[in-house]
């Protein structure tokens, strides 16, 4: 616990810490005088071990689709998909987290556990391929496979019920395990979710597959461009607000996250990442477990597109975005730059804007 210290913005500290004496014997910028000093005392470090790629393999499909508000992404085919992990893993980069898209779906998103479903056999297919050089997990949800398009079952009503849906998610997470998956992440924000996939993972013998739990996750705005990545729409006009967090609410993040640790989680996320900093620098001071944060499809794009105007660097922003996300406290992103990231990082010649 006392490891945990204050943030480096409490008023406190800065106020009492010997270095802010007065100008002009204090000059900052001597520090950054060379490129060579700012490295130096550079606090923040964004390397390819630290980012997930999220990848998209679509059932069905001869070759990949690109996805039109996802630029540089696409669905994959099978063959495809496993051509980009094999790059990834070549690359250094730390994990990949998989997101299928079925050829057919059903009221309780049946896809999402079919053994011989798109994700199961991709799953498979990544861990022999590439599972000893980088983490293989799967998102666990079952948008992409609900024909209404929510993250649970209906019940009478139309709203999502949470209990029903967990015995779901306790099937998905245990085919996932089976398939190959090394980390499944429960991302529906349905209450109990991780423990009730930890016991499904335990009693089917899957002790060591690990939990990274969507904890803090937002009714955000940002997710648009991932919906058209994984051809979700949901039913009515609807929206996620029953389930996922009010972006009006700070402390009750932390409610979500210690909830998540005490059910089991061995990691937890906060999402989307750059309109939650506050959250994350909040979660990072409180608990000690790996902390991630997703940089959602909606961030990136914004990104895309204001560079494809010409409005902003394409490269600065989206290292300066990154970097932020770490200093804030995530020890993992999640995000669509980590191929391009990666190629920048290793000077992979031709590592354009344009990235995977
Ligand atoms: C739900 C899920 C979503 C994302 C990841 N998992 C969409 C949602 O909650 O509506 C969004 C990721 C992104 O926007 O990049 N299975």
């Amino acid at each position: 616990m006392s490891s945990r210290g204050a943030t480096p913005y409490d008023a406190s500290v800065v106020a009492h810490h010997p270095t802010n004496s007065r100008f002009p014997v204090r000059r900052p910028r001597r520090l950054r005088a060379s490129a060579p000093l700012r490295e130096l005392v550079a606090e923040t470090h964004l390397e390819p071990r630290s980012l997930i790629a999220p990848l998209f393999v679509r059932e069905g499909i001869t070759e990949p689709q690109p996805i039109a508000s996802l630029p540089g992404v696409v669905q994959h085919t099978l063959p495809s998909l496993l051509a980009e992990a094999e790059v990834l893993a070549d690359l250094g980069v730390g994990g990949i987290i998989l997101f299928g898209v079925p050829s057919t779906k059903d009221a309780i998103g049946s896809g999402a556990f079919d053994p011989e479903g798109i994700v199961q056999v991709a799953l498979g297919e990544l861990a022999a391929r590439v599972g000893d050089r980088t983490v293989v997990m799967a998102d666990l949800c079952v948008d992409e496979y609900t024909d209404h398009g929510h993250c649970g079952i209906l019940d009478g009503h139309g709203s999502v019920d949470n209990d029903a849906t967990l015995e779901i998610y306790a099937k998905i997470a245990v085919a996932q395990a089976r398939a190959g998956a090394q980390v499944v992440a429960p991302s529906g924000m349905m209450d109990g979710q991780v423990a009730t996939i930890r016991a499904a993972l335990d009693a089917e013998g899957f002790t060591s597959t690990a939990i990274l739990a969507y904890a803090a996750k937002y009714a955000s705005g940002l997710y648009g461009p991932f919906r058209d990545a994984v051809d979700c729409t949901i039913v009515g006009g609807g929206d996620r607000k029953g389930y996922q967090q009010d972006w009006r609410n700070g402390r009750e993040a932390l409610v979500e996250v210690l909830a998540d640790l005490d059910e089991g989680a061995d990691m937890v996320m906060v999402k989307p990442a750059l309109a939650y900093l506050d959250v994350i620098a909040a979660v990072r001071a409180a608990v000690d477990v790996p902390l991630a944060a997703y940089h959602v499809s909606g961030e990136y794009s914004m990104i895309k597109a204001a560079a494809a105007n010409g409005w902003i660097d394409h490269d600065v922003v989206a290292t300066e975005h990154l970097t932020a996300i770490k200093r804030a406290g995530a020890d993992i992103i999640l995000t669509y730059f980590a191929r391009w990231f990666a190629e920048r990082y290793h000077g992979v010649a031709g590592a354009g804007a344009e990235g995977s």
